[in-house]
């Protein structure tokens, strides 16, 4: 029999409805289109209203989504995995309760964090669970409210971030399609530039913490900047080097989308072709664990089987890495 490779296989996403725009931004903080437009590359983002849904609400939407167009029947799925930073609680995973509502009740399920990577490394543990033949059908979902956790007097988080969620089917291929390499990296040093000081096990939260405002996130944004342009850049071309990947054989670029300028200087630096490098960060900004799956949401028309994907990302912790993925499919 052939080597088992691991392939995604369908594709789902949600968005919720409301537009938060840059216009609207302008009237919350001190900001301007021009200003957002030029140094991020968003236009709006989307933000989940309504009391009571959390993170869940989205992923369970962009599940559902899946299972339609694939037409997959939820109780075949052995493994939910949840990519999220944002879980709808600290304890009791969301992944779990994701899988019950949407008929996986033949899975088990859980949640993988590690900030704007979580998707990313999601796609190597699928992976790896498909390539030893133990599991045949693994669900990655990619979701964050991220506006749960966003300062929306802070100018310098709240302009960048919106709410969304995508999901992938990973199954065994037996053509070689799919998961191909990765290289995967993590850094310590990256906790003080990218956090939310209040709320866990350090500084558990209190009257103080809510009110010096610590149960939001906290970016040092030009920092962040410096590290994800050369991380991202990095693994990338490492991916392609060693996989003899050339500008003209690597098809897509599926890059976590937290700045057109640093996904521009890591096309940049595999010397690609701007056609080749996917983006809607104009529309969603950044979602965090929901940005790779989101592409391939709003993308799958335009991928062929066959075709190289080299995925990136960059996010807090530092995390960061890149998958090289064979796309399996075409969509009719
Ligand atoms: O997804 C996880 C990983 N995260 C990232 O990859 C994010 C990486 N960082 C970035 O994308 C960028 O650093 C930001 C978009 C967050 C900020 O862009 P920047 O070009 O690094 O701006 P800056 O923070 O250096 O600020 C430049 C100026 C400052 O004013 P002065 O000191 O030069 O007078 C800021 O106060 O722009 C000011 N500024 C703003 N002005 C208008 C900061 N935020 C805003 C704003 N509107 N929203």
């Amino acid at each position: 029999m052939n080597k088992i490779t691991a392939a995604i296989t369908a594709v789902g996403g949600y968005v919720p409805d409301y537009v938060l725009s840059n216009t609207i931004l302008e009237t919350m903080v001190d900001t301007n289109d021009e200003w957002i437009t030029t140094r991020t590359g968003i236009k709006e983002r989307r933000i989940l209203k309504g009391e009571g849904k959390g993170t869940s609400y989205l992923a369970i939407k962009a599940a559902q989504d899946l299972l339609r167009k694939g037409n997959i029947d939820p109780k075949e799925i052995d493994l939910v995995l949840m990519a999220t930073t944002t879980p709808d609680m600290p304890v009791a995973s969301t992944g779990v309760f994701v899988a019950s509502q949407i008929g996986a009740v033949n899975a088990f399920a859980y949640d993988l964090q590690a900030a704007c990577s979580s998707f990313l490394y999601g796609m190597s543990t699928a992976s790896a669970y498909i390539e030893t033949g133990r599991y045949k059908k693994i669900l990655l979902i990619g979701a964050d409210k991220m506006s749960s956790i966003i300062d929306y007097t802070d100018r310098a988080t709240c302009i960048i971030f919106g709410d969304g969620a995508g999901a992938v089917l990973f199954e065994p291929n037996y053509e070689g399609l799919g998961f191909q390499d990765e290289f995967l990296r993590s850094d310590g040093i990256g906790r003080d530039y990218l956090k939310i000081d209040a709320g866990g096990s350090i500084l558990p939260p209190s009257k103080e913490t809510v009110e010096n405002r610590q149960h939001y996130v906290f970016q040092d944004g030009k920092t962040v900047f410096k590290y994800a342009v050369k991380g991202m850049a990095d693994v990338s071309e490492m991916i392609m080097q060693r996989n003899n990947l050339t500008k003209e054989n690597v098809d897509w670029l599926v890059a976590h989308q937290a700045n057109k300028r640093i996904l521009d200087a890591t096309a940049g630096r595999m010397e690609l072709d701007e056609a080749k490098v996917l983006m809607n960060i104009e529309k969603y900004g950044n979602t965090t664990s929901a940005t790779l799956p989101l592409l391939l949401f709003d993308f799958e028309k335009k991928l062929k089987k066959g075709d190289n994907l080299i995925f990136a990302a960059f996010g807090g912790g530092f995390t960061w890495g890149s998958i090289y993925l064979k796309w399996a499919y075409d969509t009719k």
